[in-house]
C-alpha cells in the first residue's frame, strides 16, 4: 500500500481523500487532532517523529504543540507536503520505514496513526514498531493509533447502535460525497481487491497491501512490545473520530 500511497499523494487533490479517508469524515478531523495530542501529552519541549504523515492533517496542527517534529513519508506524499509552507520546526524526509535507514537523533514522542495495518502482515508490523522503538528515548511515548479491529467491528455491526449508525453513515457519506471521491475509489477498486472473509486487501498481483488486526492480534501486539520491556496499554478512540466505534490505539511508554 505504501507505492499506492506515493501515487495517491501524487494524483489527489484532496488531502483527507488522498489519505483514503472520505470527504465526511473531514468534520472528524480536529477531534482526531485533539485526542492525538491529548493522548501523546504533547507540549512544547517535545521532539515528534510521526511515522506515514500522509498529507499533514496531523503533522501540521501538531507542529504547533511541540519543539519540532519530523514526518516520514513515501516521496510522492513529502514532496506535495513540500510544495506548501511548512513551520520552521518542521523536517520532512521521504523513504519507507521498514526498509530504508534514516540518521534520526532519538526523540521523545513517536506517532505513527492509521498506518500499522497497511503492512504485509504481524511480522511486518513488529518490525515497523521495534524499529520505532529504537528512536525513540527511554520514557517516551509512542501512540499507534486507528488500528483497524475487525471483532471490535463485528461486535459494533451486529448491535442495535451500530446497525442504526451504519445507515445514517452511508446516508450521510452519500450527501458530501464529491467527484474526486468518486474517482478515487473507482480506481482504488479497479487496483485493490478486499476479501472481508479474511479482512485482507490485496493488490493487482495478489501482494496484501492491508489486513485488519483481531482482538487476539492486538492483544499478541501488547505482548510484544512488553516482552521487549516496555508498557503497552490499549486505549478506545472517541466516537466522533473517523473510526472510533471500531479502531483502536495502543499507547506504549519505553523502558
Ligand atoms: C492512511 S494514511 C495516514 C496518514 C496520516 N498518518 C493521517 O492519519 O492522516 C497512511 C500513510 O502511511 C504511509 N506508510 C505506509 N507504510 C509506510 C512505510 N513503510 N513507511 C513510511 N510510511 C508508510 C502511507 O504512505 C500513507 O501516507
Amino acid at each position: 500500500m505504501f507505492q499506492l500511497y506515493g501515487l495517491l499523494g501524487e494524483q489527489i487533490n484532496d488531502d483527507t481523500l488522498a489519505v483514503c479517508r472520505t470527504t465526511y469524515q473531514k468534520f472528524s478531523l480536529p477531534f482526531m487532532i485533539n485526542e492525538v495530542a491529548m493522548k501523546l501529552k504533547l507540549n512544547e519541549n517535545d521532539t515528534l517523529l510521526e511515522l506515514g504523515c500522509g498529507t499533514g492533517t496531523l503533522l501540521f496542527p501538531l507542529s504547533l504543540k511541540v519543539k519540532s517534529v519530523v514526518g516520514i513519508d513515501h516521496i510522492g506524499m513529502i514532496d506535495r507536503l513540500r510544495k506548501s509552507p511548512i513551520m520552521d520546526n518542521c523536517t520532512l524526509l521521504d523513504g519507507n520505514w521498514l526498509e530504508d535507514k534514516f540518521v534520526l537523533p532519538p526523540v521523545n514522542k513517536i506517532l505513527i496513526y492509521s498506518v500499522i495495518h497497511y503492512m504485509k502482515s504481524m511480522e511486518e508490523a513488529f518490525v515497523f514498531i521495534s524499529k520505532a522503538l529504537d528512536s525513540l528515548k527511554p520514557g517516551g511515548m509512542m501512540l499507534i493509533g486507528d488500528i483497524p479491529n475487525m471483532d471490535k467491528k463485528q461486535r459494533f455491526n451486529t448491535s442495535d447502535i451500530g446497525r442504526r449508525f451504519q445507515e445514517q453513515w452511508n446516508k450521510e457519506r452519500q450527501k458530501f460525497r464529491t467527484e474526486e471521491e468518486i474517482k478515487r475509489d473507482e480506481y482504488l477498486s479497479g487496483v485493490t481487491k478486499r476479501n472481508d472473509e479474511n479482512s485482507l486487501t490485496y493488490g493487482q498481483d495478489e501482494e496484501v497491501l492491508s489486513f485488519d488486526f483481531t482482538d487476539e492480534m492486538i492483544a499478541q501486539t501488547i505482548l510484544y512490545i512488553r516482552k521487549l520491556g516496555n508498557e503497552a496499554y490499549l486505549l478506545p478512540q472517541d466516537k466522533s473520530l473517523p473510526f472510533g466505534y471500531t479502531r483502536d490505539d495502543l499507547l506504549i511508554i519505553k523502558g
